[in-house]
């Protein structure tokens, strides 16, 4: 079968923004407007998943917890949506191969279902990114964080997105990951292009799909020079070769019949950066917005920052990110007729070649998972957390990108005087509605 177009992943899901509270009755509304023009039905459904995800996602979750429309199957229970991520023989990721493959030029294991190649490949590259270099990892965010916030503080304010976020995530993909870029601007682009085209390019323009193959040729041209360099510089003395994960890929040694080319190589340290960068970024936006939005938890979270152990404050950022995650949905094709949520009341036949949805962000306030979901609550086992994914294709990178998001977030934290701004200037400004370019906060004592 063909996978459906649209099924870029994450679709359009960083849908961003609040999940304020709404009026109920979406189901009513939907239906009525599906009945008058299909199109229209789905326009409104898009709009809610930005603006109105937390009620809209609680009346799916009571009511119709597997909504099908004409274009897309939106999953909302927690056990569903694991069924669905879970489950890589029938809801597959075959749909960013058409986006991603020809960025890379080759295949990517997030565009690969149990293949020999995505085995392998995830295996390498979890051993090249151990839980033990975390504290190396928040070292080196640390230094990055401080010495921009240092810099900004006599302005009394900090531009945090290309400022800090993205300018920490170029510095760990130079110095951890070992791929510098010829420059900030030039990897920030990289990334944003082709993911761009890979998540939120659900209408398939052309545009966004060119830019995003220009960008993805200029960085495996790029990655292949890079390497050749980094090979002398390893054969020469692998010792005093930087430590990062390039070096250590050139200096592993596996049997030949295992052994990866140099293009396999590097379509993986590509994949180091796009799978992080935007995610990372938009993550802590999100969770600035919901810290500073909220009194009592920026009081717990400037506390919590400034302790020496780093466990409290972590709690408290993936509790605040599950009440705003920047990937809402994350998205599969269904490859055969399948019935999901089989022996329920609520079963469903999905059809070969649906578009599914997975709501990741509803999931998370699922009660049966969940308990009490409404509250804010530091208790919460890990594995309902779905910030880093689930099942086979679960984030490669959940430890370090982990350790960047908090300790990033734990030095703003730390210093005296975050606040938001009012608009304008504190205003997030979001690149197609979808990934955070700019939000500048207060920072040091308060003008009077
Ligand atoms: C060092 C940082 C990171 C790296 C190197 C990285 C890399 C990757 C890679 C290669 C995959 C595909 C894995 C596969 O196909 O088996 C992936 C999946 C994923 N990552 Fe990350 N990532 C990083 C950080 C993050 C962050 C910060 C988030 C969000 C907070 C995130 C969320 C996800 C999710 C949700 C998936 C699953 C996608 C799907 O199932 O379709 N990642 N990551």
């Amino acid at each position: 079968m063909n996978p459906p177009e649209q099924t870029s992943a994450q679709v359009d899901a960083q849908l961003s923004t609040s999940g304020r509270a709404g009026a109920g009755g979406y189901l009513d509304r939907y239906e009525a407007a599906a009945g008058k023009d299909p199109a229209d039905a789905l326009a409104l459904l898009a709009g809610w998943l930005r603006t109105d995800w937390r009620p809209l996602f609680a009346e799916l979750r009571a009511h119709r917890p597997v909504l099908a429309t004409p274009v897309f199957t939106i999953v909302t229970r927690f056990a569903d949506v694991t069924e669905v991520l879970s489950r890589g023989e029938v809801f597959t990721v075959a749909g960013y191969a058409a986006r991603l493959d020809p960025a890379l030029g080759g295949p990517v294991m997030l565009t690969r279902d149990g293949t020999p190649l995505n085995r392998r490949e995830k295996g390498l590259m979890q051993v090249m990114l151990p839980p033990e270099d975390v504290p190396r990892v928040r070292g080196l965010v640390a230094e990055v964080a401080d010495a921009v916030l240092d810099a900004a503080l006599p302005h009394g304010r900090v531009e945090v997105v290309g400022d800090l976020f993205r300018h920490v995530c170029a510095e760990v993909s130079g110095r951890y990951f070992g791929f510098p870029g010829p420059d900030r601007p030039t990897l920030s682009r990289w990334s944003r292009a082709v993911m761009t085209d890979v998540t939120a390019n659900l209408a398939g323009d052309p545009g966004i799909h060119a830019a995003s193959l220009s960008a993805g040729a200029e960085m495996m041209d790029y990655l292949r020079a890079l390497l050749a360099e980094r090979r002398m510089a390893v054969a020469a003395d692998a010792a005093r070769a930087p430590q990062d994960i390039l070096s250590r890929l050139l200096r592993t040694r596996l049997p030949r019949e295992l052994s990866l080319e140099d293009e396999r190589l590097l379509v993986n340290v590509a994949g180091l950066l796009l799978g992080f960068m935007e995610n990372a970024s938009g993550s802590m936006v999100h969770v600035v917005q919901q810290v500073l939005g909220r009194p009592e938890l920026r009081e717990a979270v400037t506390e919590a920052a400034a302790e020496d152990d780093t466990a409290a404050f972590d709690r408290h950022v993936w509790e605040a990110l599950r009440f705003d995650p920047f990937l809402k949905l994350i998205a599969r094709t269904c490859e055969r007729d399948h019935v999901l949520a089989r022996g329920t009341p609520h079963e469903t036949r999905v059809p070969a070649g649906s578009l599914v949805l997975a709501a990741v962000a509803s999931a998370m306030f699922d009660e049966t998972a969940v308990p009490a979901p409404d509250a804010f609550r530091l208790d919460r086992p890990l594995h309902t957390s779905l910030h880093f994914g689930h099942g086979p294709h679960a984030c490669l990178g959940a430890d370090p990108g982990a350790a960047v998001i908090c300790e990033t977030l734990r030095r703003l934290f730390r210093r005296p005087g975050v606040r938001l701004l009012p608009p304008p200037e504190g205003t997030v400004l979001r690149d197609r509605g979808v990934f955070p370019d700019r939000f500048t906060l207060g920072l040091g004592q308060e003008e009077e």
